[in-house]
């Protein structure tokens, strides 16, 4: 049954779900989490696959038809793919994605694609073994690689998109060779900035390599053309005008996009996140545990997403990091 939109208190309507279903990872990425792991949550914090799928139901019913799978990595939860076949499934549910780190992509890249999910972003932040390690603190370049060559023998799962964490004094010499795989390849690659979610607490305004600075850095060498731009779009893509291939740049900290944000995020012991720097975060699992009803679920959500933060104030005097890192919210 159609619901009404679920709006927030600043005219924005929210399309767009981030479920975090697990805060584990295989990985302990710089940018993410500490090298000696975090404490993880204990299998009765973290929603079990129907509880997702009564909350993923309700909010698609609401407007929230593009839901998007991360963690922690969400391949490590044990029986994944019945997640995303049960998500699948909803009818509300327009297009369902995973963020992953492809390290079990070898294993599950068919799984996934039969269960349904119709779009892969892979991280991939270096194409250099030894730089790879350094940034992930994994030795697990060719895995990764391993698991986008078996995605990509699947046309169901193109097109398919790879994510860099982009990071001064790291990433530019990333930049080119990124630029030759988009090219030769179907991949799109798309550079991130930076931001303060990091388990090192590291960030600094410095450390973030800008999306127009990369730029110029493939300019010099090859001409770009920008692609038209999909409305709530986080990406600005470009074409090569001089061979195939896109390139894209999100760039949250030097042109952020929180004007036209239409995203909510769940994590994986069930709190409502209204936005990636939120302070304050509403408790879903308790009030679910507690056998309330979708009216009363659904009064809780509208309530929560009515006080949707207006934009975030990274980079501004005053900023807090939240205590959550990106494993911990689900990017
Ligand atoms: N800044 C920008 N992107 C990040 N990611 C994780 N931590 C950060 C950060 N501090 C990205 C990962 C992955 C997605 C889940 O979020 O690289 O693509
Ligand atoms: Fe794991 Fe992704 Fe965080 Fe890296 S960025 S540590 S792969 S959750």
């Amino acid at each position: 049954m159609a619901l009404d939109p679920l709006r927030d208190g600043h005219g924005r309507s929210i399309g767009d779900l981030r479920v975090s279903v697990t805060d584990r990872c295989n990985f302990r990425c710089q940018y993410c989490m500490p090298a000696e792991g975090l404490r993880w949550l204990e299998r009765e914090q973290i929603l079990t696959f129907e509880e997702i799928t009564r909350l993923v139901a309700l909010l698609s019913s609401m407007g929230v038809h593009d839901v998007r799978l991360t963690g922690g990595e969400p391949l490590v939860r044990r029986g994944f793919p019945r997640l995303a076949a049960m998500l699948a499934d909803l009818p509300d549910v327009r297009e369902l994605s995973v963020t992953t780190n492809g390290f079990l992509l070898e294993r599950d890249a068919e799984a996934l694609v039969r269960a349904g999910i119709d779009r892969f972003n892979v991280s991939v932040d270096s194409l250099q073994r030894d730089r790879f390690y350094q940034l992930t603190r994994r030795d697990a370049l060719p895995q990764v690689l391993r698991g986008l060559e078996r995605l990509a023998s699947f046309p169901e799962a193109h097109p398919i998109k790879i994510n860099a964490v982009a990071i001064r004094g790291f990433t530019e010499e990333e930049v080119l060779p990124f630029v030759q795989l988009a090219r030769r390849t179907p991949y799109e690659v798309r550079f991130i900035e930076f931001m303060p979610l990091d388990g090192d607490r590291a960030w600094s305004e410095e450390s973030v390599l800008t999306g127009a600075e990369i730029r110029a850095l493939v300019q010099a060498v090859h001409p770009l053309e920008p692609c038209g731009r999909e409305p709530h779009a986080t990406a600005r893509v470009y074409r090569f005008a001089d061979g195939p291939g896109k390139i894209g740049f999100i760039n949250p900290v030097s042109e952020p996009f929180c004007a036209d944000c239409n995203r909510i995020r769940l994590t994986a012991e069930g709190r409502l996140r209204t936005c990636l720097f939120s302070l304050h975060e509403t408790d879903l699992r308790s009030p679910l545990r507690a056998g309330a009803s979708d009216a009363e679920l659904e009064r809780i959500i509208r309530q929560a997403v009515w006080r949707k933060e207006l934009k975030h104030h990274v980079g501004e005097p005053g900023f807090i990091q939240p205590a959550r890192t990106m494993s911990a919210i689900g990017g």
